[in-house]
């Protein structure tokens, strides 16, 4: 288990260069079972979840290297076609190898998906996508077995909007016969980003970032060529150093931020009194004069403000003058985080899907990270609080963001070294 120790007080200020974006680079690296030649992504965020993914894609055949910040991967020969729990179940990311798998080798087992514990978090969007597409699919238990012989483009309207979905769907539309028109897709910038790589591919594909995407399948030709690409900035780990800055009341420069996907934990930092400069992909925060809560926040699919931001808002808004209510609309169980920061001295009121947060006296103490952007939270009212504090379990947090204590303490935190 890993620990983090925090004396908390101090201000975060410097420059933090922006990590690549862990759910930009996920489906990436799914998608490179697509092509038997060689994928670089350059600017790869060294995380746990990356490892995994790179761990199952050593396991069906490929294989994969590090060469500085670049991965490398060749899946020349992939032998298999299974993803064992084992693996599988370390990240939710791996069920995109389902779409992945299918259009490779028209098959796929897959033996259920992991991640953090936010919510029920179903896969029927995803098998119904394989269907429409030609593929049967049989589940049991998390276990999915899919098999596609002769997958045919099709038109396909999800009746929910869902990043993985839509991201497994397009997985599987390049390597199915004809066009496959998908509806109510995911907005998201990292479906966006996805649909960029496999373009820079060779895929056809229109649409990426609105409702509608349209892949034009290879017509029986299932194999993409490679490429190189450089993974984009991460949103979410740009948006928690803003908030641990606000926390803090720091002043930090966020080298490499994805500005332009940022627009709405940009629009709540100034709400809360933020100031900041945006300069060709940098941006420079001030938060010395943040102090009012924002009365009401509810997360929203993009471009509202992100599920994963939700807890770090949380431990911001426990700073600031005033009362925050917090709607959490697209994961049913993400509030675990909050009984945790109650430890801290956090006011809060935890209501079904709603939360109030008032003005705190936070103080260290002995908390558990319950999820990875959760864990990040923690991280944020520990540097915000008087005192040490010790969170356990920040494995989780390591699963998403890159050299993270080393990265605090460049900016000023105090965490010792072990
Ligand atoms: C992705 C992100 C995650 C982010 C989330 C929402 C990755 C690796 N993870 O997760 O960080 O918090 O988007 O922006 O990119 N749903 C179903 N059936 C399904 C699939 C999803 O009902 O088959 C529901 C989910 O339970 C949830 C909602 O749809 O309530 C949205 O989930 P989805 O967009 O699929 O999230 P992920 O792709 O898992």
């Amino acid at each position: 288990m890993v620990v983090y120790q925090i004396l908390g007080g101090r201000r975060l200020c410097g420059t933090v260069t922006v990590q690549g974006s862990k759910n930009a680079v996920l489906p990436m690296i799914a998608a490179a079972v697509l092509t038997k030649e060689e994928v670089v992504l350059e600017g790869c965020p060294k995380i746990s979840d990356v490892e995994d993914m790179a761990e199952i894609v050593r396991s069906l055949g490929g294989t994969v290297w590090w060469e500085r910040n670049a991965l490398h991967m060749n899946c020349e020969k992939i032998e298999k076609s299974r993803v064992e729990g084992a693996l599988s179940k370390r990240l939710r990311a791996s069920l995109l190898f389902l779409g992945s798998l299918l259009a490779r080798t028209g098959e796929a087992y897959f033996a259920g998906a992991g991640g953090c514990r936010i919510g029920k978090r179903p896969t029927d969007l995803h098998q119904r996508a394989m269907e429409l597409l030609g593929a049967e699919v049989f589940e049991e238990d998390g276990t999915i077995r899919a098999k596609a012989d002769h997958p045919k483009g099709a038109v396909l309207c999800f009746p929910k909007k869902s990043v993985g979905a839509t991201e497994n769907a397009v997985l599987f539309a390049v390597g199915a016969e004809g066009a496959t028109r998908l509806e109510h897709c995911a907005r998201e910038p990292e479906v966006v980003h996805l649909c960029r790589f496999l373009k820079a591919m060779g895929a056809e594909i229109t649409g990426e970032g609105t409702e509608q995407i349209t892949v034009y399948g290879r017509q029986g030709k299932r194999l993409l060529s490679g490429c190189r690409y450089r993974v984009p900035g991460d949103r979410i780990a740009a948006g928690t150093y803003l908030l641990m800055g606000a926390a803090t009341r720091g002043h930090l420069t966020l080298s490499g931020a994805p500005l332009d996907e940022m627009g709405a934990v940009l629009s709540l930092y100034q709400k809360i009194g933020g100031q900041y400069t945006r300069k060709s992909g940098t941006l420079v925060a001030d938060s010395k004069n943040v102090q009012h809560a924002v009365p009401y926040v509810e997360t929203e699919k993009y471009p509202g403000f992100p599920t994963d931001l939700q807890s770090l808002y949380l431990a911001a808004a426990m700073t600031l003058e005033g009362k925050s209510c917090i709607c959490e609309n697209v994961f049913e169980d993400r509030l675990r985080t909050a009984e945790e920061l109650q430890k801290m001295g956090g006011t809060l009121q935890i209501c079904g899907k709603w939360l109030t947060a008032e003005k705190s006296r936070l103080h260290g103490a002995e908390v558990v990270s319950q999820d990875l952007r959760g864990g990040a939270a923690l991280v944020s009212a520990a540097l915000a609080a008087e005192g040490f504090s010790t969170i356990r379990q920040t494995e989780l947090v390591e699963r998403g963001y890159e050299r993270h204590p080393e990265t605090l303490r460049d900016i000023g935190a105090k965490i010792p070294v072990e």
